[in-house]
């Protein structure tokens, strides 16, 4: 579905590539991305020159209530009549009701908090606290994570492509392979502050680990007098179907939790680092020994509090259950049609990767994908793997939508002399 790009757009691509660096403009013009938002509703947003795209992807998890939720933008509205972003050296009934609100919902007694404004701030906090806490330093995280792009948050991720020009990185952090918990039996020590986890790895094409997987990392943490933290930035606030995905780990209980991106449905930038009350007295010795002017915001509080009242709901929450089996059919008739093309699919609640034979297959499937007008990414640590992860407003003909565009897209990708004609 090659479209004619019209004079302005072009003129603004240019002045793009200029002001935020060529390359950036290339990747995305390469994968059938280059795209100049103007209008955005629910799950599909527009082109500057018109054209529509369905986003399968919701910007891991930022959109999950999709773009511009109406009850969101309302209470924005209605906040910005009253309120700003607050001074964060003083207290306000939006941060309590927002934490109170955060406490209702995590495990056990993760019960205190920490406002910032992105996931690799609330990452570094993370670590910092479990540093400070412990008063230890070594830091232990997944092969195939991704945490973030700040100090901390960096040293934790263990992929060149994000790391190399920067070294050295933090001294005192190692990865383990993501599901094998020999490997941590091997690297853990008297010496490890915490251990960092995703409960899931969709970067590197939905790693499930096995099921008593965090039981059995909460033991070893336990017996070394380690943290465990994890992160939820992409897999929490119902994308997998439970509030927090740690909740498939029954009776796991994290000492530190993170959420970010969706944290505020795409309206205001905001993170929270939330932590048991035994860490929390970290705080007694240190009480600002972590602060930044504009984290916390009031703003961004009242709009993450509705969201929280929209998405923690049983109805809402089997609803996501309900359309990733019905994505997962999807996949199934495709794995079917396409053998020689698809070698696997991963999926819980809406958080789904389509695994390709190809092992750059991630890269022409976004373009083939981008052609039939939807919005997918591939797996950055795995190229070979496309996430799929709707919005959780998705509806079930934007879900046959993708699925007929994987299909198209997944044609494409067979040698010219086998095409069916589409
Ligand atoms: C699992 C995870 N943690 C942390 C982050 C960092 O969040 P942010 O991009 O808001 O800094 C990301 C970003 O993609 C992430 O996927």
């Amino acid at each position: 579905m090659d479209q004619e790009i019209s004079e302005k757009k072009k003129d603004l691509l240019k002045r793009y590539a200029h002001r935020f660096g060529e390359m950036r403009v290339r990747t995305m013009s390469h994968v059938g991305l280059d795209i100049f938002e103007t209008e955005r509703r629910g799950c599909v947003s527009k082109d500057i020159d018109g054209r529509e795209i369905l986003d399968a992807l919701a910007l891991q998890g930022v959109f999950n209530l999709g773009r511009r939720h109406p009850v969101l933008v309302d209470v924005l509205k209605k906040a910005l009549e009253r309120i700003d972003m607050g001074n964060n050296f003083l207290m306000s009934e939006e941060k309590l009701l927002l934490a109170d609100k955060l406490a209702a919902t995590t495990p056990g007694n993760v019960n205190c908090v920490f406002f910032s404004s992105t996931g690799s701030e609330a990452v570094d906090l993370a670590i910092k606290l479990a540093r400070g806490f412990t008063g230890k330093t070594g830091i232990i995280s997944a092969d195939e994570c991704y945490h973030g792009i700040t100090g901390f948050a960096l040293s934790t991720n263990s992929n060149p492509d994000y790391t190399e020009p920067f070294g050295p990185l933090m001294p005192g952090f190692s990865h383990v392979p993501f599901g094998d918990i020999e490997a941590l039996r091997k690297e853990i020590s008297e010496d490890t502050a915490a251990v960092i986890f995703e409960p899931m790895i969709a970067e590197a094409g939905l790693l499930i680990p096995p099921e008593d997987y965090f039981i059995q990392v909460r033991k070893l943490c336990d017996q070394y007098e380690t943290l465990l933290i994890i992160d939820e930035v992409v897999t929490g606030l119902g994308r997998t179907g439970k509030f927090w995905a740690i909740e498939h780990s029954a009776g796991v209980i994290p000492d530190i939790m993170i959420s970010a991106k969706g944290l505020t449905g795409g309206l205001y930038p905001m993170a929270a680092t939330m932590f048991t009350e035994d860490v929390a007295s970290f705080f007694l010795t240190y009480p600002y020994s972590h602060y930044s002017s504009t984290s916390g915001s009031d703003l961004g509080c009242v709009v993450s509090s509705a969201l929280i009242d929209i998405i923690n709901t049983p109805d809402f929450l089997s609803d996501v259950i309900k359309k990733g089996k019905r994505l997962a059919d999807g996949y199934e008739a495709l794995l079917e049609k396409h053998p020689e093309l698809l070698e696997s699919y991963g999926q819980i609640g809406l958080h789904t990767v389509l695994r390709l034979a190809d092992p750059a297959g991630g890269f022409r499937m976004n373009r083939y994908l981008a052609e039939e007008g939807v919005f997918a990414l591939l797996a950055t640590n795995n190229t070979a793997a496309i996430r799929i992860q709707p919005p959780l407003i998705v509806s079930e003909s934007q879900i046959d939508q993708i699925i007929d565009a994987l299909d198209l897209a997944l044609e494409k990708m067979k040698p010219k002399s086998r095409r069916r004609q589409i």
